[in-house]
């Protein structure tokens, strides 16, 4: 099984975990170093590795440990944000850009499933968009004209793959599925093939450049490179992304049904949040793999009721006979509906970043490895300035994007408390958590299934926002940039990069 970033695991990680090849040499200089053992930074390290460059992959826990194995693995041209939303932000020839820069990452990934046989159920399907109102279906009209302008193979369709009532509804060809766990292993031992090297459970502490070479303190010792690639889904430290990305939730199940009504195509409605269904089958086991009940994170006080949301909603069209894998993810919503890929803004010249992929994860993780390639690579690029970190975007509503005014609490000041007395005030049942004030301190307390109390600080180590406990995956998470820590403080998820503070909890016997 592998580690995930959450206490549910999804329907990707429930195998064995990735063993790196053993390495006979030892080297500390790499051309190309990426921090991040997800779809981007495999992708990434597989393009550079195959063009010559020595690399190196520092996965912070194990490969697919993150969003990458919490996806739902729709790789997409119909993107999340509607070509509407992209044509109103950007113009009609960028958007064209963004759909065929889609294009190509799927048909990269139909190539590298092809040329290296993986075998990771890759199949291409039409995706549908449906509309279940009147508003709605005002809006697809708007959206297929759009879809038709930037070039997809759009058309209205009649039917659905899934069994719901909808008024309107437009179907893109050539989409696809897989299973993305299994294609990125394919692609990390290629990549190890080819004399790329993989270190997994090594996070990269701390990276400074001077004079071309990039220094990275890591646990193992120091590391040099001369270009950076930081595929850890935000970058970590202080930075304008950070402003330009808005850290969101998202719920997925994967569920057998009591016939054989899988459906063969993507397919997505238009609520607020939204649904999203396929289905995937995995050793001879086909599931419908359903998603949505979207918020910000942190935002949500019971986020096992958005399981039950999602499971009630699915009830309602399927006969579902057993929710076998239940899971939630996260991913960075950017500003201006377009992803942030190339150098690291704040003068860096040498390290680079890619994030803010909203829902489409697999398919910008492949384009960004793309076009990081070609700019370590001084390759000219189609993409570069349009997905520029660097690009300037002002838009309405801009300083509403992110949630900036959760609480910024101080670092806790080290001293011990005692157990009964937190346990009685915080008054928690086994699973749950909550910040709490005791004694003029706020401290984040939860409980675990033993009904051993754990506590931390709530100041998240980024920039001391107040994180708040996440019931379903057992973890506190930072509402502000995304940051998540497990229930003694230690780092999952940046930008943090160091763990909570740990506060000592004493019995009376002990104090004595
Ligand atoms: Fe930035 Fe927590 S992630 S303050």
């Amino acid at each position: 099984m592998i580690r995930r970033d959450g206490a549910y695991v999804s329907l990707w990680q429930d195998m064995p975990g990735y063993i790196p090849e053993p390495v006979s040499e030892n080297s500390r200089h790499y051309d190309v170093v990426i921090a991040g053992g997800g779809i981007t930074g495999i992708t990434a390290g597989y393009l550079l590795q195959m063009s010559g460059k020595k690399c190196l992959i520092l996965e912070a826990y194990t490969l697919g440990f993150g969003t990458t194995g919490g996806t739902t693995a729709h790789i997409n041209t119909l993107l999340d944000t509607p070509y509407t939303t992209i044509i109103k932000n950007f113009s009609v020839n960028d958007a064209r850009l963004v759909a065929s820069a889609a294009r190509e990452a799927i048909e990269f990934i139909k190539s590298n499933v092809q040329e290296l046989k993986i075998d990771c159920g890759f199949e291409e399907v039409p995706a549908f968009l449906f509309a279940e109102d009147k508003k709605q279906a005002e809006e697809l009209d708007d959206i297929y004209k759009a879809c038709d302008q930037v070039g997809l193979n759009v058309r209205f369709a009649a039917d659905l793959p899934v069994p719901i009532p909808f008024k309107k509804a437009i179907a893109v060809g050539s989409q696809a599925k897989f299973n993305p766990l299994h294609y990125i292993y394919a692609l990390a031992r290629q990549f190890e093939k080819s004399g790329g090297r993989i270190l997994q459970n090594l996070p990269l502490k701390d990276a400074t450049e001077k004079d071309n070479i990039v220094s990275l303190q890591t646990d193992k010792g120091e590391f040099t490179c001369s270009s950076l690639i930081y595929a850890t889904h935000i970058p970590p430290g202080v930075n304008i992304l950070h402003l330009r990305c808005a850290p969101w939730r998202s719920y997925a199940m994967a569920i057998k049904l009591t016939d054989d009504s899988y459906p063969e195509g993507l397919a997505y409605d238009m609520q607020d949040p939204y649904h999203y269904y396929r289905s995937q089958t995995i050793a001879g086991e086909t599931y419908l793999i359903a998603g949505g009940e979207d918020h910000k994170t942190a935002h949500e006080e019971n986020t096992e009721q958005c399981f039950r949301n999602l499971e009630n909603h699915v009830r309602k069209y399927f006969p579902v006979q057993e929710v076998v894998y239940q899971w939630s993810s996260q991913y960075f919503e950017p500003v201006d509906g377009l992803p942030y890929i190339g150098k690291l803004p704040g003068g860096s010249e040498n390290i680079y970043v890619a994030t803010g992929y909203g829902g489409n994860g697999m398919t910008y993780s492949t384009i960004a490895a793309a076009i990081l390639k070609d700019m370590i690579l001084h390759h000219e690029s189609l993409y570069k300035d349009l997905f520029s970190p660097s690009r300037i975007k002002p838009l309405a509503g801009f300083t509403d994007f992110i949630e900036h005014n959760a609480d910024v609490v101080k670092q806790f000041v080290g001293k011990w408390f005692d157990v009964k007395d937190l346990d009685v005030l915080a008054g928690l049942a086994p699973g749950e958590g909550k910040v709490v004030k005791y004694d003029s301190q706020v401290i984040a307390l939860s409980k675990d299934s033993e009904g051993q109390l754990h506590a931390v600080s709530p100041a998240c180590t980024h920039l001391k926002c107040s994180v708040a406990w996440n019931l379903a995956e057992q973890t506190w998470d930072c509402p502000c940039h995304g940051s998540r820590f497990d229930p003694d403080g230690k780092v999952l998820t940046g930008p943090a990069t160091r763990d909570l503070e740990i506060v000592e909890l004493k019995t009376m016997s002990e104090q004595t």
